[in-house]
């Protein structure tokens, strides 16, 4: 059999998680609360009432998940740290049992020889900064500087690659506009800020890693989408490339020194008092690399045009979802790629999450056949490879997730694992696109 795309000798192969979603463990060794805590133990916040207590259990069984990254031969994984694991208050006094969890996982990686990819900022803020303000105070950005400065002073000698945040866009609107995630909050003056400093926090972290790791790659992690139009209508189009800019250059834009995106700022007629001289050069710093998020488009239709005027022209082919409802589009990871790279001109790029969700169930066998995931990992892994020969410099793949976790506001009912977990018995089962990806990776190829 032939493969139906190859990929450069270095690029990198890993998956990734993140703390709340996988660890557990949520009270124990002096860890702080977080936000997520607070959030999952309110009821009403998360579907079925589920938690981030136990989750996978990883801070307990972590040297089996490490093998079984060894046995898919991941090249690399992509984790984040718990910020109140390591500062329960989110400032100083360091708890010393945290930063020791994250050196032998990072140790065991190493004698692995796999790659830790680290993410300083996954949504698990510290419950007692929110409770100054969270990151609609700019208080909170000054405060990740000292958890980047704790964390990359341990790290720095065997950690190569930093992310600062996951996502600012989820965590500013997500968590401060629509309410779904924690803190809940819906009040658009926060949302501005809380993006502001999430930000900032960032653009001021970036020198404090370089300076504390001088052979790193540092960058940030975002979840760029491209926003198309439902019709070719002008307001269609107009309402498309206004969705862009709330999504998307709201943080390209800043972190490549052009400021925030000015048809943005006029449509959201909020004051931007938040931002002081000096605020847009610290978020511009330049970057090692850019980490892309990918799962889907959006496509946008203009409310105000009543849709028996507005034909909805953009088709979703074969109406293809994933169990999280989100269209299975596969060309807008090449197109976003090739956008980023065009237009914006990070010196590297990955592919730092891509996956979907499938109700997964196990065989008599105790097998797990997920075939509907493994066509969604080979079809955008092949505009991956499209981008790489566009041009786009683009270092690696990480796919979404190792293991079925935690998927916030969603709890366990969303599996997006490579890996099954049974979530009673704690018991780990490689999917069908596990032993897939695999093959992948050992072939540097995808088979057809
Ligand atoms: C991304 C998050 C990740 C996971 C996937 C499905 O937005 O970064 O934690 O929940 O979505």
């Amino acid at each position: 059999m032939g493969n139906i795309a190859s990929f450069p000798s270095d690029f990198t192969w890993g998956a990734a998680t993140s703390s709340y979603q996988i660890e557990g463990a949520w009270d124990e060794d002096g860890k702080g609360e977080s936000i997520w805590d607070r959030f999952s133990h309110t009821p009403g916040n998360v579907k079925n009432g589920d938690t981030g207590d136990v989750a996978c259990d990883h801070y307990h069984l972590w040297r089996q998940d490490v093998t079984l990254m060894k046995e898919l031969g991941l090249q690399a994984y992509r984790f984040s740290i718990a910020w109140p694991r390591l500062l329960p208050e989110g400032r100083r006094p360091v708890n010393d049992d945290g930063i020791a969890f994250y050196e032998r996982l990072v140790d065991r990686l190493l004698e692995n020889e796999i790659e830790p990819y680290v993410t300083l900022y996954h949504w698990d803020l510290p419950q007692a900064l929110q409770d100054d303000g969270g990151w609609a105070a700019r208080a909170t950005a000054e405060a990740f500087v000292e958890y980047a400065d704790v964390v990359s002073r341990v790290l720095g000698d065997r950690v190569k690659y930093w992310a600062t945040l996951n996502e600012p866009f989820v965590s500013a609107v997500i968590g401060h506009l629509w309410g779904v995630h924690a803190p809940g909050h819906e009040d658009m003056g926060e949302t501005i800020a809380a993006a502001h400093h999430l930000l900032l926090g960032h653009g001021w972290a970036v020198p404090v890693i370089r300076r504390n790791v001088p052979k790193g790659q540092v960058g940030i992690v975002l979840n760029p989408s491209p926003q198309h139009p439902a019709s070719p209508s002008y307001a269609d189009r107009a309402a498309a490339w206004q969705a862009d800019g709330f999504l998307n250059r709201w943080y390209l834009d800043p972190l490549t020194a052009r400021g925030y995106p000015a048809d943005v700022v006029q449509k959201l007629d909020q004051p931007m008092d938040v931002v002081h001289a000096g605020d847009m050069e610290a978020i511009a710093a330049p970057l090692d690399f850019l980490g892309v998020n990918y799962y889907t488009r959006g496509v946008v239709r203009d409310e105000k045009v009543p849709a028996e005027e507005n034909e909805l022209q953009t088709l979703f082919p074969g109406d293809e979802k994933t169990e999280m409802d989100w269209e299975v589009y596969p060309e807008g990871l090449y197109e976003i790629l090739c956008r980023i790279h065009f237009d914006y001109d990070f010196p590297a790029l990955y592919v730092t999450e891509n996956g979907a969700a499938y109700p997964d169930e196990i065989n008599p066998d105790g097998t797990v056949d997920d075939p509907q995931r493994l066509s969604y990992f080979k079809r955008h892994l092949v505009q991956t490879a499209r981008a790489i020969q566009a041009g786009v410099p683009l270092h690696g793949y990480f796919a979404w997730s190792l293991l079925d976790n935690f998927e916030w506001a969603e709890g366990y009912s969303k599996r997006f694992g490579l890996i099954y977990v049974d979530f009673e018995t704690q018991q780990r089962i490689p999917k069908a696109s596990a032993r897939w990806y695999s093959r992948v990776i050992e072939s540097n190829a995808v088979p057809e």
